[in-house]
């Protein structure tokens, strides 16, 4: 049990006694915005917050690490508490408020492990976000991308957490299109030679559907590589029995796994397969894994079913979908992709949801 035992420790643990995962079924392996995947099972962002055990994680059988989120200062979030389990409804609730030990100190750890070539061993992306106290936001992004394109395999501008004050607004047309602008051209800016870094945008699973039109339109004609979908929910669904259910923030695990797989399953659908997604939230079983793919994600991340089920959760996830391809004859996870999208957004809205 990774988190049972603390957050701390977990990350303490994993530098020192990595327990090495063995190699993946090739059925696995995929390639996504132009990088190459052992697997499509990554770990999300927020486990990993200052990139101290990237190469620990990836041993650990994970096919992509995100870390962050990153502020451009360091910052120290939310007063404690700040991060509940909700045993009772395998879910977690979190206002950390993105603390981060800022750019530089994150900088040094990536550019070191990128310098000892351990960079071609796995793919290690870097969550950013903007600082609470910015005066210009977007400005915040630029230096970010800037920074971190030159060493990590991927950005992921993360525009979508809920705890920090008027960071969501960002993900309204005007705003998203300037946004986008700058952070694209930023990337090409600094990452010219050696072609460019992937550039993805974290969305939150609370958009309208008629924002998420205009999201998925701007990120279109502004060239992003991809979407995550998403992040947590300011939302609590009905069936919550948790006494922490009620406190503020942003909830993850089960419970948010229909909302997660709707808004998922609501993108593909609208990006017309001009970019790939990543699935988020809720995954807490091999199932649970396999539909999120089968909803629309090319890649998948855990954070929230990894405090309940530790590691094994990995393996489970890795054995289920080869059953499947066993059973169904596929030569690659990538047939399932997007299979149920269209049916999926057929169904009634998953009326445990509270819309935002
Ligand atoms: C404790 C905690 C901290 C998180 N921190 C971040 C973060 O810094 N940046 C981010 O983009 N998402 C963050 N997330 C959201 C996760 O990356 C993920 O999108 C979300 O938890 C849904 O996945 P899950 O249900 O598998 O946990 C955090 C989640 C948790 C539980």
């Amino acid at each position: 049990m990774v988190l049972a035992i603390g957050h701390r420790l977990a990350i303490k643990l994993l530098q020192i006694a990595p327990l090495p995962a063995p190699p993946d079924d090739r059925r696995l392996a995929t390639r996504v915005f132009g990088l190459n995947f052992l697997n499509p099972i990554g770990i999300a962002a927020g486990f990993d917050k200052h990139a101290e055990i990237p190469d620990a994680l990836m041993r650990a059988g994970f096919g992509f690490v995100e870390v962050g989120t990153v502020t451009p200062l360091p910052q120290p979030g939310n007063p404690r508490p700040r991060l509940f389990r909700l045993d009772a409804d395998q879910a977690v609730i979190n206002r950390l408020g993105f603390n981060s030990e800022g750019a530089d100190a994150v900088l040094r750890r990536l550019a070191a492990r990128a310098q000892a070539r351990v960079k071609a061993g796995g793919i290690v992306g870097i969550n950013v976000g903007a600082n609470k106290d910015a005066t210009d936001r977007v400005a915040d992004y630029v230096r970010l991308i800037e920074k971190f394109a030159p060493v990590a395999s991927y950005v992921t501008v993360n525009i979508s957490s809920p705890n920090t004050p008027g960071l969501r607004d960002m993900q309204q047309a005007g705003v998203l299109d300037d946004l986008l602008a700058r952070v694209i051209d930023a990337r090409e800016r600094v990452t010219k030679d050696a072609g460019p870094t992937p550039v993805l945008l974290k969305i939150a699973p609370d958009l309208s559907l008629a924002d998420l039109d205009d999201v998925v339109g701007i990120a279109r004609a502004r060239r992003v590589d991809g979407l995550i979908v998403g992040n947590t929910t300011v939302t609590r669904p009905v069936s919550l029995r948790d006494a922490q259910s009620s406190e503020a923030g942003g909830l993850s695990g089960r419970p948010l796994l229909p909302l997660a797989d709707r808004m998922l399953a609501e993108t593909y659908v609208r990006v017309e397969g001009v970019f790939p997604l990543v699935g988020a939230g809720g995954i807490h079983s091999g199932a649970s894994a396999l539909g999120k793919i089968r909803a629309g994600a090319s890649l998948i991340q855990v954070y929230s079913g990894l405090v309940f089920r530790g590691l094994d959760l990995i393996g489970e996830i890795k054995r289920t979908i080869v059953a499947a391809l066993e059973r169904d004859g596929a030569q690659n996870f990538a047939d399932y992709v997007g299979a149920d999208a269209a049916s999926a957004t057929a169904e009634p809205w998953p009326d445990e949801f509270t819309r935002a």
